[in-house]
């Protein structure tokens, strides 16, 4: 019997800490299950993949300070941001647009730094860049944390003889003049990218071209985006912002299925109406409805594509996706535009991304958060492109839940209700483990889960929580770790798995045989 002065929440944790087996009787549980003999595909490393922008303090200051920098740095590139970026894995990461990319002339970006151009930042607040950050810089960058790179390309204000020669300056061995000016600059062996957009968002910033202007577009460009050396390109088209079918339907028509590119981006945000560390619950509501849409776009997206491409050689990419919040005023002078603090509701909000990409791991081939630091929903945060601070954010912190996830083949689960504040989960196993995901977007219901397993003889398990009762708590500068995962109670008997997902919370739980 629970004592009068105990409040339930209070009773729910005194619980737990005492024993699993006093969790409160199955019949007020939220009742769920995973299907582990029902497969549904495997959940690409790239689902957790990344995007880094000439925006704001993103690169420059974030990711690139300079070698010269009081900042501590491995030759120029952030120390503190290498060794999170290391630490977490990034699958791959897509640079320099954006926007930025159909304004970005690659040449601008090599040979001896002194004598690069100095280059105004057209989409993001008119500022000059020294262009001391450009592709070999990147090409460090990713062999550093070891991220696949991802090329986008200019359409909009490039050319296609422009974008052959990036890709030979890239790819090909050497012994031409542009794989020799490579090598002169440093980089002896081929780049070998293998992603290639053709273009960002070219029906708005990368434009703005109809559906059928593009379509030729990326039937003259795509023309001359050869293989030079081994390496087979992914040529990535500019799919549609969100699910826009219009878009969609008329570009394929006149791509032609002869022509079908290897990917099909779409841009999708989740957009919030206030500044990210004033959310009410309802405003956080709203933006979690959103997430239902991200996933109704993948599976329509696919669908229209299964039509010209029934074996699923196009991926469905979503390019850019992320809470994108109010911004305020003199965060953004300080720090850089579209610097954006990270909170739990953030987190809830990248659990609730993860578990539908984990759900949809038949359909979809590639995810990238927009974006990697200070920008939109980044995984780290600094003080500034000056500041020396560089803290993990909550959403780092649910990357880092959903890690476990990767390469495994993703199962069905079923919860009891598909109300979007509703427990959202996601499953997937390997030979030895199978693991769970659940998230809990609402502000006040705090859950005891009851989770049935089929497929899967679960005898023991491990979990960890990522957990703030406030929507509004973050990590900031003074406290980097006030939000952090740490273990958590679960229960494993006889076929059930039995744990407390509280109000606003992302746990994964890995269970053994
Ligand atoms: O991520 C910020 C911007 O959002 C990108 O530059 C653009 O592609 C999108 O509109």
């Amino acid at each position: 019997m629970m004592s009068e002065s105990l409040t339930r929440r209070q009773f729910v944790r005194t619980a737990a800490v005492a024993s699993l087996g006093t969790l409160l009787p199955a019949a007020t549980a939220t009742k769920v299950s995973v299907l582990a003999d029902t497969e549904i595909g495997t959940v690409r490393p790239q689902f957790h993949s990344h995007f880094a922008e000439h925006l704001g303090s993103c690169v420059y200051g974030g990711l690139w300070v300079g070698r010269n920098s009081p900042i501590p740095n491995i030759d120029g590139y952030r120390k503190d941001a290498v060794t999170y970026l290391k630490e977490l894995g990034i699958p791959v990461l897509r640079w320099p647009g954006g926007c930025f990319a159909d304004d970005y002339h690659w040449r601008d970006g090599i040979g001896p730094y002194g004598k690069r151009p100095k280059r105004v930042n057209l989409h993001w607040g008119g500022y000059v860049e020294d262009n001391s950050f450009g592709i070999h810089e990147f090409m460090g960058l990713c062999k550093l944390i070891g991220a696949e790179p991802y090329i986008a390309g200019n359409v909009g204000s490039g050319s296609p003889d422009e974008l052959r020669n990036w890709v030979e300056y890239c790819n090909h061995p050497g012994g031409s003049t542009l794989s020799d000016e490579r090598i002169a600059n440093g980089a002896r062996e081929p780049f070998n990218i293998r992603y290639w957009g053709v273009g960002n968002e070219n029906w708005g910033c990368g434009g703005p071209m109809t559906p059928e202007h593009y379509g030729e577009m990326y039937r003259i460009f795509t023309n001359y985006m050869r293989t030079f050396g081994g390496t087979q390109l992914f040529l990535v088209a500019c799919g549609p912002n969100g699910n826009d079918m219009r878009w969609s339907r008329n570009l394929l028509s006149t791509i032609g299925a002869g022509r079908l590119p290897n990917g099909w981006s779409t841009h999708f945000y989740e957009g919030g109406d206030l500044a990210p560390t004033k959310f009410t619950t309802d405003a956080m509501y709203k933006q979690f409805r959103v997430f239902p849409n991200v996933e109704q776009c993948i599976v329509a997206q696919r669908a229209l594509l299964d039509s010209y491409d029934p074996r699923r050689r196009c991926g469905v990419i979503l390019d850019e996706w992320g809470v994108w919040d109010q911004m305020v005023p003199a965060e953004e002078r300080s720090n850089g535009r579209l610097w954006q603090q990270s909170t739990m509701r953030s987190a809830v909000g990248a659990g609730l991304g993860l578990n539908i990409f984990n759900r949809l791991a038949d359909k979809l081939y590639m995810a990238n958060i927009a974006q990697m630091v200070n920008v939109l929903q980044s995984i780290l945060l600094t003080d500034g492109p000056e500041g020396k601070n560089t803290v993990r954010t909550s959403t780092y912190y649910a990357f880092q839940l959903f890690k476990a996830h990767r390469s495994n083949m993703a199962v069905k689960v079923e919860t009891e209700s598909s109300d979007p504040l509703s427990l959202s989960m996601s499953a997937s196993k390997s030979a030895s483990e199978l693991v769970v995901s659940f998230v809990n977007p609402s502000a006040t219901a705090d859950l005891e889960v009851d989770c049935t397993v089929r497929g899967f003889p679960a005898r023991s398990g491990t979990a960890r929580i990522l957990h703030s009762a406030d929507l509004n708590a973050c990590n900031t500068f003074e406290n980097p770790d006030a939000l952090a995962p740490k273990a958590h109670n679960v229960a494993v008997e006889g076929g059930r798995v039995r744990l407390e997902a509280p109000a606003l919370s992302v746990i994964t739980a890995i269970l053994h045989v």
